[in-house]
């Protein structure tokens, strides 16, 4: 058996098909190969697989495929826009050191995004909170949440 689903993906309408038991990872990833979104634990643990569903952060790995029909969905590949350019929290990782392998920033990028838009001058300490469910083995996260709140300054001030 297959559900139709119809959503918004990046700005795009989308409808397509899924199977009762696949996940909007598994949509993202293998229906409509957005593979930026990582697959890491599958499990909710890990955050690799972070997207944004009508403005809030979400672990795609948990949320069932039939459920994103009539929401708006956000991935990393809907943040690079104006011909490449890099959007002001993916640029801001760049510049403050905030990635390495590269496994866990699009997760992060995206808890970020989610979390700016409700919070855009956050303490050091509610973005750490923010970020409990993203892990990094790489970085110790310092970079991270330096990279967040570059982005914020650069949101108030373009000069930052
Ligand atoms: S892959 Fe979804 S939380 Fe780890
Ligand atoms: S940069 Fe490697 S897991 Fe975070």
């Amino acid at each position: 058996m297959r559900i139709p689903v119809r959503f918004e993906l990046n700005g795009h309408a989308v409808e397509v098909e899924v199977a009762p038991d696949r996940t909007l990872l598994d949509l993202l990833r293998d229906t409509m190969g957005e593979t930026g979104t990582k697959e890491g634990c599958r499990e909710g643990e890990c955050g690799a697989c972070t997207v944004v569903v009508d403005g809030r952060a979400v672990n795609s790995c948990l949320f069932p495929a039939p459920e994103i029909d009539g929401t708006r969905v956000l991935t990393i590949e809907g943040l690079s826009c104006d011909h490449g350019r890099l959007s002001r929290v993916q640029q801001a990782f760049l510049d403050a050191s905030g990635t390495q392998c590269g496994f866990c920033t699009p997760g992060m990028v995206m808890t970020a995004v989610a979390f700016l838009a409700e919070n855009p001058a956050p303490m050091d300490t509610e973005i750490r909170e923010a970020l409990t469910g993203n892990l990094c083995r790489c970085t110790g996260y310092v970079q991270i949440v330096e990279a967040i709140q570059l982005a914020a300054r650069r949101s108030r001030d373009p000069q930052a």
